[in-house]
């Protein structure tokens, strides 16, 4: 008895990593079915460079539309992520900013860059929530938010560029390296489950850009091996960082929204490329976005450090959405 129970566990446990899927997370939306959440990214400097302003309007905005959690797109601690779980940038650059009451919901972080140049498993560590029960890190993971599916995707192993040149920089690619082997099977990971979802909005986040006008432009690596996955699965939204402003850039060729949330502190780069057909805002301070999502509509603003509203617009799904 205890024998066959032991098998019957083992090769439950074997069945299980061979099929290395993406974490799962269930995040109910609000009894009448509606979801709210702000989207944050490239923040963590300890309050300075206007990110304390960027948190308290974070604040007044998450009590007006009663969010029900936080993304963050990464590059969460600058300069170099954290150095080890006991590092007080955590509580200096998210604890003792982020301190509205609306803001005490869960936070689904990714990692960015900058996040790799430091200890990139301290952020990954489950401790941290015993410091901040709001804190919840991981490489790539999925949120089941019933009317939403949010696909989080580590983006920082896909650019070449930092394998490159370890002098210039030194990245963390425990457990990640080799390069191909990870995203190789990140991108297989994430098709089974784009396939799978039945959710009426399906949204994709990741630290860099897939679309951008300004300082890094577009990431060659995720134009060519993310977005026609992204499209061929009709994603509604790509919302990234790495960028440090704010940007919405919509398609010809296909329904999806490129959305850039990067103005958590250090913004006023100066830097925009020639303009691109679909860019329908652009703006080069710091701020933050909400998105107010139902079964038919999905409400997108984005806000300066004043609450001010700078860009909203709000796409519609007609009934002839879901039965062709
Ligand atoms: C934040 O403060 C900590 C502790 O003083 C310091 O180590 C860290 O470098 C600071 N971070 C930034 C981005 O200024
Ligand atoms: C803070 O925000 C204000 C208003 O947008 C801006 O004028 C100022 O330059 C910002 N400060 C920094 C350090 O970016």
């Amino acid at each position: 008895m205890v024998h066959s129970l032991l098998a019957a566990l083992f090769s439950l446990i074997l069945y299980c990593s061979s099929m290395a899927e993406l974490t799962r997370f269930f995040h109910p939306a609000k009894s009448d079915g509606t979801l709210s959440l702000l989207a944050i990214g490239d923040w963590g400097r300890n309050g300075t460079f206007n990110q304390s302003l960027v948190a308290y309007q974070m604040g007044v905005i998450g009590e007006e539309l009663d969010i029900d959690f936080i993304i963050s797109v990464g590059d969460n601690f600058y300069e170099s992520g954290l150095r080890d779980v006991d590092d007080i940038s955590f509580e200096e650059s998210f604890s003792k900013i982020y301190t509205a009451k609306s803001l005490q919901k869960q936070w689904y972080s990714v990692l960015g860059n900058h996040d790799y140049r430091g200890n990139a498993m301290a952020q990954l560590d489950p401790i941290l929530r015993q410091i901040d029960s709001r804190w919840l890190c991981m490489r790539s993971f999925i949120v089941d938010a019933e009317i939403a599916n949010f696909f989080f995707l580590d983006t920082t192993p896909f650019v070449k560029k930092y394998w490159k040149n370890p002098k210039k920089n030194q990245y963390d690619w425990r457990e990640v390296a080799p390069r191909k082997r990870y995203i190789s099977s990140l991108l297989k990971d994430l098709e089974i489950a784009l396939g799978e979802s039945a959710a009426t909005w399906k949204i994709v986040i990741g630290h860099h850009t897939l679309r951008s006008v300004s300082e890094h432009g577009e990431t060659p690596e995720l134009v060519k091996l993310l977005l026609p996955m992204l499209i061929n699965y009709g994603v509604d939204m790509y919302i990234n960082g790495h960028d440090h402003c704010l940007q919405h850039i919509s398609s010809t060729d296909s329904f999806i929204h490129f959305l850039t949330s990067g103005g958590g502190s250090k913004a006023w780069r100066g830097i925009i490329m020639p303009t691109m057909e679909n860019l329908q805002f652009f703006y080069d301070g710091q701020g933050f976005v909400s998105l107010q999502l139902s079964a038919t509509d999905a409400n997108i603003k984005f806000y300066n450090v004043f609450g001010d509203v700078l860009h909203e617009w709000k796409i519609t799904k007609e009934f002839y959405d879901y039965i062709v």
